[in-house]
């Protein structure tokens, strides 16, 4: 990408002057063709099964290369169990579920697996949809009215954040992760009907929710919470509870929302709550009734997951161990990986979104498959990239990453003077 082009950004083109809807604003179509090289990088074409080795589709061919770049936390994606299971659903139920959960769409499949989402995250009822990003979208909508307050950290995901939109509520934002921000803003708002929503672990940075931390302010205020387990879910707390499990805060979240797309391996979402809210949930989040089901091949999957993991606990303490070891290498580099304490790693460039899409290209070439992150996603002086760990990483894998780490990234923001002094 030209040093020009990178100056603008996606959030440059959202408002058009076109004539027509249907005519995308000439600069951008312009600024596309421009930033053509450098974009190349997205929408990867893989060959194989979302793994730590994978094969993806070049223009000449096929390119061998350590994938960090999928949310397979748990290295489920290929397991015979949970493949055995989605196959012995295709015969017995077909498919698809052909109407939505509220008509015709519940398999016993189906509420299986809200029984065992029930029992896995201690909350007596669940609500199952058929996407993550669209469950997400359903609750926030179906929560929050006009006049209502969502107070939301500043970084949690656009799903919820959309949702509040279609609702209507204010939306108003706080300094993210921060305590004494949260108790400002709901001062702020103080007599409106106000929820908190925040991610369990953030997806761009790696970080945990201050949970303990920011529900003693919101108790304070008597307001409740809504916690997003989109990368945490599974992966997070001694049962894989998620974030709320790992901090003990079950009795005092009022909604856990998690994916079955990240760790599960498989694709739709769950809200977990009181049996009172979800019955409303059920015919006010849009999501749920308005769609059909999710495939019982991908509910059977996502139930033979909660019972592989019932066993394969070593998923888990092999996923951290993982992320200590690539996190600490990395920094022992001196890159800065932001604020993350998980298997989501940032490897931050910073404001040079030129040199991003430059390394992205050339870590990509050396077999290292990490996706750019690009503003507006992120603060436009945090362009980064977002480095996944998984499970079935080994040793000798994730050395070869961080091989390809110091011999192509390390040099290129040394000499630019990006890189922090090495961590002795
Ligand atoms: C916090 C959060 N919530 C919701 C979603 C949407 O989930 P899905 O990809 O399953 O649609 C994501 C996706 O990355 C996410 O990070």
């Amino acid at each position: 990408m030209s040093w020009e082009a990178s100056q603008f950004s996606l959030a440059d083109f959202y408002y058009s002057d076109s004539d027509s809807p249907l005519t995308p604003p000439a600069d951008y179509v312009a600024w596309r063709r421009d930033t053509a090289w450098a974009t190349s990088l997205y929408e990867p074409v893989l060959c194989d099964p979302a793994g730590p080795i994978n094969r993806l589709r070049t223009a000449t061919g096929e390119q061998r290369v350590i994938n960090m770049t999928s949310y397979g936390y748990l290295g489920l994606v290929r397991h015979p169990k949970v493949i055995a299971a989605a196959k012995q659903a295709l015969d017995d139920y077909g498919t698809g579920a052909c109407g939505s959960p509220i008509l015709s769409g519940k398999s016993t499949l189906y509420q299986a697996l809200e029984i065992k989402l029930s029992a896995l995250t201690g909350y007596p009822a669940v609500l199952l949809f058929n996407s993550g990003f669209g469950g997400a979208l359903g609750c926030a909508a179906g929560l929050m009215r006009k006049g209502d307050v969502a107070v939301v950290d500043a970084r949690a995901h656009i799903s919820m954040v959309d949702g509040l939109k279609v609702g209507g509520a204010k939306i108003a934002f706080f300094e993210h992760n921060s305590a004494r921000a949260l108790d400002e803003v709901l001062s702020a708002h103080n007599g409106a009907r106000r929820l908190i929503f925040v991610d369990g672990l953030y997806s761009m940075d790696g970080d945990l929710a201050d949970l303990p931390a920011l529900i003693a302010v919101a108790e304070s205020h008597g307001v409740g919470i809504l916690v997003d387990e989109a990368h945490s879910f599974l992966c997070c707390g001694n049962t894989g509870g998620g974030v709320v499990e790992h901090f003990g805060m079950r009795a005092k979240v009022g909604v856990q929302y998690g994916t079955l797309s990240k760790a599960f391996s498989c694709g739709g979402g769950f809200a977990a709550a009181s049996t009172d809210l979800i019955d409303y949930l059920r015919f006010y989040a849009n999501t749920y009734g308005f769609t059909c089901a999710m495939p019982p091949s991908v509910v059977a999957a996502a139930s033979a997951v909660i019972d592989v993991m019932q066993t394969e606990t070593w998923r888990r303490a092999q996923l951290w161990e993982n992320a200590a070891y690539f996190r600490t290498q990395l920094q022992s580099l001196g890159i800065n990986t932001g604020e993350s304490t998980s298997y989501v790693v940032p490897i931050v460039v910073g404001e040079n979104r030129a040199l991003l899409y430059q390394l992205g290209h050339q870590l990509r070439e050396h077999g290292l498959f990490v996706t750019p992150v690009d503003y507006p996603t992120v603060a436009l002086d945090q362009a980064r990239f977002r480095a996944s760990v998984t499970a079935l990483h080994t040793r000798a894998l994730l050395d070869q990453a961080l091989q390809i780490i110091e011999d192509v990234f390390v040099p290129a923001m040394r000499e630019k003077g990006l890189l922090r002094a090495r961590a002795m």
